[in-house]
């Protein structure tokens, strides 16, 4: 009796086992993620694809680009897309991994995609890397969801010349930032066709609310102002994690020049008054706006006409730069409001209400 108990305990056992290593390691190399139970045992939601797959036949093409950069292209034959997603990942450790998770990957980045619930073949897809590796796996990765294009670019030489772990660390942040800057523009101006509408995301947010990428191009499409949106982005822990997109608060001294032996105060002025989002969005509903001055780069909604007409990722601080030196803040999502403010539909706000993106725990 005892001995038979015994066998169907390792039974089970073994059964359980298989069940892990297979749940772990299956095929589409999904991250193994517990964030809830159902989700562990996979009876949850796992973001498929909800429209239908298109019939037509996409062509294939890799080419050189003449500054060296390699890019993979492909599209549908009729592809015409209203939307351009992009990302920039360095190298694997790019898409990070999530609470109680292994290591991500881009196939959890297409799941993420996919749970927009947006019609991919009107959606385009731009990344950019500088890992090979992580080259061959995207392409692979994106060949899962049906854009209209998607574009892999591979700039090996490119580093930005930061450790992962130091990366926040105040010291090397302006020169990081001012080398993310180039890079958004870069892959912003390659990556742009006739789309209407950009969409920045970075690869390590893990989750999106419901219809948020709706609600960001129906408010630009309806309301003229409005040119570029982001949206809270918070991690389990931490409620605003976020802390580029903030909008100046009653300090009409830090709206005037501000006196070269002046700028460290009022830098730090500023990131002592400036009013942060969930002060701004609180007792909105999911319909409101609220404007903001500058914004952060997890979820950004940009009108893809303020980019044909210039507006870009400042490489360097811009607010308050003269002839002989840069300014005192606004270097790359920091300073995109500052430009594009000059410009008709040039407006920056984030959603109100319950919309919010969900940022890895670590990092
Ligand atoms: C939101 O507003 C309520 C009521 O005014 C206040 O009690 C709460 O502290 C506010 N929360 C934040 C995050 O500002």
């Amino acid at each position: 009796m005892a001995r038979s108990l015994v066998r169907l305990g390792a039974l089970f056992a073994f059964l359980f086992l298989i069940w892990i290593i297979s749940y772990t390691f299956e095929p589409r190399k999904t991250a193994y993620s517990c964030r809830t139970f159902w989700y562990c045992i996979g009876v949850s939601d796992r973001h498929g694809y909800a429209h239908p797959l298109p019939s037509t036949l996409s062509l294939e093409s890799e080419v050189t680009l003449r500054d060296g950069t390699v890019r993979y292209r492909r599209a549908t034959q009729d592809a015409n897309p209203e939307l351009l997603f992009l990302a920039l990942i360095q190298g694997w450790q790019s898409w990070s991994s999530d609470f109680r998770s292994t290591q991500r990957t881009a196939n959890d980045f297409m799941d993420l995609l996919a749970s927009t619930k947006l019609d991919l073949t009107k959606a385009a897809l731009a990344i950019m890397t500088a890992s090979a590796d992580e080259y061959e796996r995207t392409m692979k990765a994106t060949a899962r969801l049906p854009f209209a294009r998607t574009d892999v670019y591979l700039r090996e030489d490119e580093d930005l010349g930061v450790k992962y772990e130091d990366r926040h660390d105040p010291r090397v942040q302006l020169a990081r930032r001012a080398n993310l800057a180039l890079l958004r523009n870069y892959l912003m101006l390659r990556g742009l066709q006739d789309e209407q509408h950009i969409i920045w995301l970075d690869a390590d947010v893990v989750e999106l609310s419901e219809n948020i990428i709706q609600t960001m191009i129906s408010h630009s499409e309806s309301n003229r102002d409005v040119g570029i949106i982001t949206a809270i982005c918070h991690q389990n822990e931490m409620a605003n994690y976020d802390k580029n997109a903030w909008k100046i608060g009653d300090t009409p001294e830090l709206l005037r020049p501000v006196a070269d032996g002046d700028r460290d105060s009022a830098s730090a002025e500023l990131v002592a008054t400036r009013l942060m989002l969930p002060e701004l969005i609180n007792g909105t509903d999911d319909s409101a706006l609220v404007a903001i001055d500058s914004v952060g780069g997890t979820l950004l909604y940009v009108r893809a006409e303020l980019v044909r007409k210039g507006v870009s990722f400042p490489p360097f601080n811009i607010v308050g730069t003269s002839w002989s030196q840069a300014g005192w803040i606004g270097v790359e999502t920091e300073g995109i409001c500052y430009i594009a403010k000059a410009l008709r539909s040039g407006g920056c706000y984030v959603l109100g209400g319950k919309h919010h993106v969900r940022h890895i725990d670590w990092g």
